[in-house]
């Protein structure tokens, strides 16, 4: 994908990940990949806006070779620290010491320890200006967005908002840049949902700070460093990700993630009969064996949902391991504002409710019921848990 245009005199020189297994070493990616998206200000003053991870380095280099030379680069705006935006610069340095790097004040220091780079970095302030050639830009900072020292940049004469992580997602690009020449949308913002869930959501209160500090400028384009470039309608991702942001307070949707796991079936044949439950009140089920399906992909549907069922059996007088690994998660990224339920099934000893109890109390989630079995199902079970499944979603639909 080389030389696109995304406005006057600007171009993508980013690279595309479709190897790595892991993204951040944690969240499984492949299948869809992700974009380190870079951008090439052309002009009296090349500018580089964000770079890319240390990975395909020598095509990452080459496509700027075949813009402008090396030597004629200028600046180097980062707005963001972490290594898959960074990871290239000190080669970049070694192939062009003459460049400005330009970032946050914060991030002055952080340059110093990740990359050992001192000379030609300048600090600047929040709502800064700098002339570089014919350009302006602007630089505002969004700390959290994703960490403390992260900025975004705005090319006034283009309209050009380059938001590094904010509005970005996971995806590799499928052909086009572009959200108006895609022809797969939902896969994108399906995909910016779980790199919310996985990456952003613990700074929900900074995502919102941001949206209402970038609302007051006036933007054409919205250029992510992740994923699709939003020129017809960047409104959409920002709606997108005030309401993903809110839900870190409201709860979320008047649906339902059904978590299971099971040991030898009984658990699972309860969950068979809650889910009947539920899905007869009409409410939204969205169900996940916890113990085969990567927390990366449960963790959108609990951020989405007002409801949490847990399904899952004692497991050595405490929980099914992979349930408690999946409530773990959902601690560390602040998944909060949640309705729970719990059923399952034990053998010898009883454990998993007290564990799950514990567990909710900790996230603050309301922790409505629990249906404790021993051994297998029996009819009337069958009709405690299509019961259980019933009240529970009356109750997320009347929230
Ligand atoms: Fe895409 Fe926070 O790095």
């Amino acid at each position: 994908m080389n030389d696109i245009a995304i406005a006057k005199d600007i171009y993508w020189v980013g690279i595309n990940d479709r190897t790595t297994d892991l993204f951040e070493g944690l969240w499984p990616i492949k299948g869809s990949g992700i974009s380190y998206n870079s951008y090439l200000i052309k002009g009296t003053k090349n500018i580089l806006v964000d770079l890319s991870k240390d990975f395909q380095s020598d095509e990452y280099i080459e496509q700027i070779s075949s813009l402008i030379n090396l030597s004629d680069l200028d600046y180097v705006i980062v707005n963001h620290m972490e290594p898959d935006h960074t990871g290239v610069l000190r080669i970049l340095k070694k192939i062009a010491p003459q460049i400005q790097i330009v970032c946050s004040t914060k991030a002055v220091s952080m340059l110093k320890e990740f990359y050992n780079i001192t000379d030609g970095v300048q600090g600047v302030a929040d709502g800064e200006k700098i002339v570089m050639g014919e350009r302006e830009l602007q630089f505002f900072h969004v700390p959290f967005v994703h960490w403390p020292e992260t900025m975004v940049t705005m090319d006034t004469a283009t309209g050009t908002l380059f938001t590094c992580d904010a509005f970005g997602g996971y995806g590799a690009l499928q052909g086009t840049l572009f959200d108006d020449e895609c022809g797969n949308l939902s896969f994108y913002e399906s995909e910016a949902l779980r790199y919310y869930a996985n990456i952003v959501a613990k700074f929900s209160t900074p995502v919102l700070t941001a949206i209402s500090k970038l609302s007051k400028i006036d933007v054409a384009t919205i250029a992510p460093s992740h994923g699709l470039v939003w020129r017809k309608n960047p409104g959409r991702i920002v709606e997108l990700y005030k309401k993903w942001a809110e839900y870190a307070s409201n709860g979320g949707e008047p649906s339902i993630t059904l978590l299971y796991g099971s040991m030898y079936g009984n658990t699972e044949s309860m969950m068979n009969a809650v889910a009947q439950g539920i899905t007869e009140t009409g409410c939204n089920l969205e169900i996940f064996d916890v113990a085969r399906i990567h927390p990366s992909y449960i963790l959108p549907s609990m951020w989405k949902n007002k409801g949490i069922m847990i399904g899952a059996p004692t497991y050595e007088v405490s929980l099914f391991p992979y349930m408690q690994q999946v409530l773990e998660k959902a601690a560390i990224k602040n998944v909060k504002n949640k309705v729970s339920a719990y059923f399952g099934s034990y053998g010898w000893s009883r454990g998993a409710y007290k564990k799950v109890v514990s567990m909710t109390e900790d996230l603050k989630w309301e922790m409505t019921e629990g249906l404790e079995f021993p051994g297998g199902m029996t009819d009337e079970l069958k009709t405690k848990g299509y019961e259980l499944g019933q009240r529970f979603a009356k109750r997320i639909l009347n929230k």
